[in-house]
């Protein structure tokens, strides 16, 4: 049960959405195995309910998680790493199939800033501090670090991010296109999360989940294959209620009400 939960917690801030909050702050939310245990064992809750439309993901003011726990990871062998394909459960989350958004104020850097990139939206708080400083540690990004970030900024400044390992801005993220926008100072970016995750909670979710699922093979195929499998996508939800209603309702000058289905 979510109450058993030691690491992160799980709120419900709006009708259709859940929260979940990383909450190891006196290590600024490092993400240890157990925190990513938890993170999946609620997302796989989640993902099963249907009152549930959008995710919201955030940290504390100081930190949305300054990384993989490297005190949990220091010591740690080749063999063991390989064998048990350490970081392999981090994966779940970026197959999670209802919208994600990360709000993020403070530190999102290594582990924490790819932690981020697996949502469908970030939104930073003008107080965010991205990074991929592993370089530092002797290794490299090991979580989209590589990947993720190149896609979201381009060769050039992906690749000085990642091997500089400085830090960037709320601003620098948001002129590169890494997230959808920065929240005005004196705002609650957990809110303006809040907000859009309500907003995706209002539509149909099958019309959602199929969008996100369309958005997504733009990372993984070629043009030609994603327009097709969007064109496919699109036929599909003619099967449908939810366009029925959604288009009857345009053309008789009515709000839609969903079924979902
Ligand atoms: C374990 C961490 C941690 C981390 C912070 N802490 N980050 N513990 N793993 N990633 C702990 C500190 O040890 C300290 O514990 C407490 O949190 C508070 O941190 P301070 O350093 O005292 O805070 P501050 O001086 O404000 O500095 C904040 C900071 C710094 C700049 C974010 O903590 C920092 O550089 N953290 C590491 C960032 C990093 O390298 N991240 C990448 C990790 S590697 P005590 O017990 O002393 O109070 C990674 C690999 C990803 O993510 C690979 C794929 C997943």
């Amino acid at each position: 049960s979510t109450s058993d939960f030691t690491s992160i917690l799980v709120s419900s801030p709006a009708p259709g959405v859940s929260q979940i909050t990383l909450n190891r702050p006196k290590a600024l939310n490092a993400l240890n195995s157990t925190l990513f245990h938890e993170i999946n064992s609620a997302l796989r809750t989640l993902s099963t309910d249907d009152s549930v439309g959008a995710v919201v993901l955030t940290g504390s003011d100081k930190a949305f998680a300054a990384g993989a726990d490297i005190k949990e990871m220091k010591d740690k062998q080749f063999a063991e790493v390989y064998a048990g394909d350490f970081l392999a459960h981090w994966t779940e989350l970026s197959n999670f199939r209802k919208p994600i958004i990360a709000a993020v104020s403070g530190y999102a850097l290594g582990g924490g800033c790819e932690l981020a990139m697996m949502c469908d939206v970030i939104l930073a708080s003008p107080t965010a501090v991205f990074g991929q400083p592993e370089i530092n540690l002797g290794v490299i990004p090991g979580a989209g670090g590589t990947q993720r970030l190149t896609h979201a900024l381009g060769k050039s400044r992906a690749m000085e991010i990642v091997l500089t390992g400085r830090n960037f801005s709320a601003d620098e993220a948001s002129q590169w296109g890494l997230v959808s926008r920065v929240v005005p100072e004196g705002e609650s970016v957990v809110d303006e999360a809040v907000k859009v995750a309500g907003k995706i909670a209002s539509k149909s979710r099958i019309a959602v989940q199929a969008a996100k699922e369309g958005v997504n093979s733009a990372y993984e195929l070629s043009l030609a294959q994603g327009l097709h499998l969007e064109r496919r996508l699109f036929h599909q939800l003619f099967a449908t209620n939810d366009q029925k209603i959604g288009m009857k309702a345009f053309a008789e000058k009515q709000k839609p009400k969903w079924t979902h289905s």
